[in-house]
């Protein structure tokens, strides 16, 4: 028997067990912080790269959870059956790797560089969706709250979807051509990743 064989060390098993997504969520964001703090020149730049930086690694684990039944339907398999069933972690895990997003760009927007209010709102609304979800995440709420449950987490993946592509589209166009290839590589990707949900329905009608 080869050692991948075993159960409890495949990829499936590890991937289907409750607590990989919010480890790799927890992991993924202090391991950007630590590389900000290592790779930035001052404090400044330091918070603006753990800013950017926490976004990035939370972006793949957004995507896991938008599209994980999309996976399972367009090819059924031991991996993408664990990502089905952990969707709601994989969910956490993204929350919870875009709360140390939120701790960032708090030190960067009060310490560093205050925006205005009205320029805060579509993200502050993101971040109300987020908490709202991960609330909900639970039977017992998915019970309680019935076709809202569903209309709530449909739209709140959507919403957060939209910001994640227009934050990386405004950078593929951005007058600092520093912030191109970021932007050019992953507003297609998000781009791609809805077109694989809409396919997927489609075929299953
Ligand atoms: C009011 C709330 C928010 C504020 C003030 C904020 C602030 C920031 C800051 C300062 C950066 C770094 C900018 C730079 O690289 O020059 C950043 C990057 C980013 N943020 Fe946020 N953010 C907020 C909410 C969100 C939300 C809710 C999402 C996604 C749902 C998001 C997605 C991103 C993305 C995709 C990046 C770029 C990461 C990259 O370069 O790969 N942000 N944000």
């Amino acid at each position: 028997m080869r050692l991948s064989d075993r159960p409890g060390l495949s990829a499936a098993a590890w991937l289907d067990r409750r607590w990989t997504p919010l480890l790799i969520g927890l992991a993924a964001g202090l391991v950007a912080v630590g590389a900000a703090l290592l790779a930035g020149k001052g404090a400044p730049q330091e918070a603006l790269l753990a800013a950017r930086w926490t976004a990035r690694v939370a972006a793949p684990l957004f995507l896991v959870a938008y599209l994980a039944s999309t996976l399972w339907r367009l090819s059924p398999g031991a991996i993408t059956a664990a990502l089905l069933r952990r969707r709601r972690q994989w969910g956490l895990g993204f929350a919870l790797a875009h709360t140390i997003h939120l701790a960032a760009l708090l030190v960067n927007i009060i310490a560093f560089r205050p925006r205005p209010v009205a320029t805060l709102v579509g993200g502050a609304l993101a971040y109300a969706m987020i908490y709202l979800m991960a609330l909900t995440s639970n039977d017992a709420s998915q019970r309680l709250l019935g076709r809202g449950w569903t209309w709530l987490h449909r739209i709140g993946i959507h919403y957060i979807w939209l910001i994640f592509f227009i934050s990386y589209a405004s950078r593929a166009i951005h007058a600092d051509p520093a912030y191109h290839v970021e932007g050019r590589i992953l507003a297609p990707l998000f781009l791609v990743a809805l077109a694989l949900r809409l396919y997927a329905q489609r075929r299953r009608r």
